[in-house]
């Protein structure tokens, strides 16, 4: 085959190199811009893992890169005048023109022909190619021509980087954090030879302008930067590499993806490797990582389907295919570290102690979880482990190890919960006239039992009429008031569980069946229908019922209405009240603009959308004993256009945090039958995560929530308080209990008559986990 590669950057010339490896008969040419031995660029890292891959691929570039490059173990934070440092990380930095000269080297032993000094101008410049890569990197003119046929999606990002470098010589990958008049400044730096370190420095978009950083010469920037970071530099200098367009200047970072990878121009197939496809943000590390595993890819596929050019096709469908998925991965890995360093100034660096800026720091790609850290270092885990307990306000003599995050206490107010983790509320639908019964004794009762520190009992309506269904629970009157003293008074007798009670009006969305009934859930009942209330006359489902805008009359009715449901819920003896305003229901109706088109003072701005449900918070507040906590539910995303956004999440919590509220109970959705919401694991965290450390409020983080890892890695890096689980705790009452028996947490506290079953299940899990082989390979964090 005659194969040309567009651009001798590490994918061009890594294929370039495998595929004469495959076969000497291979007609292959690098075409690079640049100088030999000429590049932009200070260090790039990579992982043991792409070593590994590179090793069987071709032993002896490895073998040369091996002596090359630097590894090392420990990731290292400096912030607020401390450093803090955890190992086990395994990284390996090499600089980048010493890279591409191994590589170039390589493929001159190997026969591959190298043309430098030439500058591509279209594929159509190698008529006799069967194939063109297009490894001509971010800027590709390759992917620009055939842009109708690859579909780019370009996101440029806000922060603005400068990649430096420096001969301060560090022994650790080093995240340093300075803060100005204007805001946050931050530098990754890692050594990549014996005597250069990279130093990259990055900051938001309006930070840099507020400095003139927009107006600076490169001499300035150099300055500025030094006398920032004069501390770490400890005298030394930054350097730049201005003569190259992505050497040094001040970029913003471009995130790409294509639809398509490939594309036969009448005479060859054209294929796009390495950055021309897609980019990854530095904050892993990884784009260097990608562009040798394109190349190692689309060889291997050559070998497995034959390298000829009729096979051409199927191998680009199949390299495609596999590489995408995992791109993806590690894109959304990026994006998450990405977003991290976006925001990291307010949201992070102004409120996190630096213990938990390091933890939150190192889990940031949402890659690596607590127990992972575990994994990489146990003793500074342990360390963070009692530093969090003791910051929870345990007391622990120096011999005893401290808890999981997930199993220290919290307080709030008079209460204080044995853990961190609540069942969250969920309709049963199982009552008659509102009464809740022993089902719901049961229900609640085996949950009370099963470790969490509160179960939350499912939404309660203060009116028949305020129902979801005809099967709701009720708190209207005094039977339903000593059926639900019944169930709480069961629950502080055989556990030392909390039970709270969720208060809710279904407003548009009442007066349907249970899922389970008829036409299933949010549809109207085939009979018995009674009149619904909302904000404005818009019915939840296209064609189901259209309730009535609510007067002034009926928002004096409801308010009231709910204040004695909350005089009953005290008298019921409950230990906690939250305030449902998420989903759809009555109140959420009032604060979304999808659902709430009013022209009155409760309708238009946030402000005037917030009053209502506002007002009735007021009325519970006043009326819930002053003792007991008071938490809200929202709908933090509606997940469609024009609706509640994460930002206004952060305004609306802002605005119940000043009227007394406790915490945010932070879901989402429910609010437009149009809604499209991203799931994936622990998928609303991010929304408990601002909300918590940007309105200054504790939030509770729900949704996807499946393992002790999971609340363990949020409650620790401080993106929620407490974590509700719901669907795990429907298939496990003891969900809590055994998700502790998983870890290995043994002084978990069972109920005694539930004792003798406690050691067989810490047995059985841990005889499964020594089984379990372990992974051979831990992703950069
Ligand atoms: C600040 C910063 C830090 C980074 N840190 C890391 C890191 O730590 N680890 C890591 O793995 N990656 C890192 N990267 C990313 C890494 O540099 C790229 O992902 C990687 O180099 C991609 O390889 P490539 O071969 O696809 O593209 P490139 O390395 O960009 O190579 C493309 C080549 O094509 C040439 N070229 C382009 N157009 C033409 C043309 N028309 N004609 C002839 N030649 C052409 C260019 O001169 C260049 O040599 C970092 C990037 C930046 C910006
Ligand atoms: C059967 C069921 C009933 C629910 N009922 C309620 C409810 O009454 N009030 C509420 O705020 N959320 C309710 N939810 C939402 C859950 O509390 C929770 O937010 C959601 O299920 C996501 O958490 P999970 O992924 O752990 O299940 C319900 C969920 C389920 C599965």
């Amino acid at each position: 085959m005659k194969i040309v590669c567009i651009g001798g950057g590490p994918a061009g010339l890594y294929f370039g190199l495998l595929m004469k490896q495959l076969d000497p008969h291979h007609d292959i040419t690098v075409v690079e811009r640049n100088k030999p031995y000429d590049t932009f660029g200070w260090g790039v890292v990579f992982s043991d893992q792409t070593m590994d891959n590179m090793r069987q691929w071709d032993p002896a570039t490895a073998a040369t890169i091996q002596q090359a490059f630097n590894h090392w173990d420990d990731i290292e934070l400096k912030f607020k005048g401390r450093s803090v440092r955890s190992g086990g990380h395994g990284f390996v930095g090499i600089g980048r023109k010493k890279l591409l000269n191994i590589l170039q080297a390589r493929c001159e032993e190997l026969g591959v022909k190298l043309q430098f000094e030439t500058e591509v101008e279209s594929d159509a410049d190698f008529p006799d190619a069967d194939l063109v890569i297009a490894s001509d990197g971010i800027n590709s003119k390759i992917r620009n021509k055939y842009a109708s046929v690859f579909k780019p999606d370009i996101v440029t990002r806000p922060n603005r980087f400068i990649w430096l470098g420096t001969h301060r010589l560090y022994d650790a990958f080093t995240f340093t954090f300075e803060k100005t008049e204007h805001g946050w400044f931050q530098a990754h730096i890692y050594k990549f030879d014996a005597d250069t370190t990279t130093y990259i420095v990055e900051t938001p978009e309006q930070v840099w302008k507020a400095h003139g950083l927009d107006h600076a010469g490169m001499d300035e920037s150099i300055a500025f930067c030094e006398k920032l970071f004069a501390d770490d530099l400890q005298g030394h200098k930054l350097m730049t590499n201005a003569r190259h367009l992505r050497g040094s200047a001040w970029l913003n970072f471009q995130r790409i993806t294509c639809e398509q990878w490939s594309h036969f121009n009448g005479r060859a197939h054209v294929v796009l490797m390495g950055d021309a496809v897609h980019t990854a943000h530095f904050a892993i590390g990884s784009g260097t990582k990608l562009a040798i595993e394109d190349a190692i890819e689309l060889t291997r596929q050559f070998k497995e389907l034959g390298d000829t050019a009729e096979r051409i096709p199927e191998v680009l469908q199949r390299y495609q295919a596999l590489r995408r998925v995992d791109v993806l991965r590690l894109q959304n890995a990026a994006w998450n570290a990405m977003e991290w360093f976006e925001n990291v100034g307010e949201r992070y660096a102004d409120q996190l102690p630096p213990e938990q800026f390091m933890y939150s720091m190192l889990t940031r790609s949402q890659r690596i979880s607590h127990e992972n850290l575990r994994l990489r270092d146990k003793a500074w885990l342990e360390g963070f482990e009692r530093w969090f307990a003791e910051a929870a306000g345990l007391q622990l003599p120096a011999h005893v190890p401290a808890p999981p995050p997930m199993f220290t206490p919290y307080t709030v107010r008079s209460v204080t919960l044995k853990n961190r983790v609540i069942v969250s509320p969920m309709a049963q639908y199982s009552c008659v006239d509102g009464l809740p019964g022993d089902y719901h004794l049961v229900h609640l009762g085996a949950r009370a039992m099963g470790g969490a520190g509160m179960v939350v009992a499912e939404m309660t309506c203060p009116t028949p009429d305020a129902r979801i269904t005809p099967g709701c629970p009720g708190l209207w009157n005094e039977a339903q008031r000593d059926a639900w003293k019944r169930i709480v008074d069961h629950v502080h007798a055989h556990s030392d569980a909390k039970i709270a009670l969720q208060l809710g009006h279904a407003g548009p969305k009442g007066s349907t069946n249970a899922p389970w009934d008829a036409t299933g859930a949010d549809h109207p009942l085939p009979e018995g229908n009674w009149p619904l209330l909302a904000a404005s006359a818009l019915p939840y489902l296209e064609d189901g019922a259209i309730p009535r805008a609510m007067t002034r009359d009926d928002m004096d009715r409801v308010r009231d209405d709910f204040v004695r449901s909350t005089r009953y819920a005290a008298e019921a003896g409950f230990d906690w009240l939250e305030l449902h305003c998420a989903h759809g229901y009555l109140l959420s109706s009032f604060i979304s603009p999808l659902t709430n088109q009013r022209s009155d003072d409760y309708g238009g701005s946030l402000d005037n959308r917030l009053r209502y449900p506002l007002e009735v918070f007021a009325a519970l507040r006043e009326a819930w004993p002053e003792h007991l906590p008071l938490s809200v539910r929202i709908s933090a995303h509606d997940w469609v256009d024009g609706g509640i956004t994460p930002d206004d999440a952060v305004q609306i919590a802002r605005a119940f945090k000043a009227a007394g509220a406790d915490m945010i109970d932070c879901s989402s959705g429910q609010v437009s039958a149009l809604q499209k919401p991203t799931y994936g694991r622990m998928y609303q965290t991010p929304f408990a995560d601002r909300i918590r450390n940007e309105a200054g409020i504790a939030t509770i983080a729900v949704g996807a929530i499946s393992e002790a890892d999971h609340v363990n890695s949020i409650i620790a890096a401080g993106r929620a308080d407490l974590c509700a689980v719901a669907r795990p705790h429907l298939a496990n009452p003891a969900w809590t209990l055994t998700e502790a028996a998983k870890i290995g947490y043994t002084p978990m506290p069972w109920p005694k008559q539930y004792l003798a079953g406690k050691t067989q299940m810490e047995t059985l899990f841990a005889r499964e986990k020594a089984q379990q082989v372990q992974p051979q390979y831990k992703e950069p964090a």
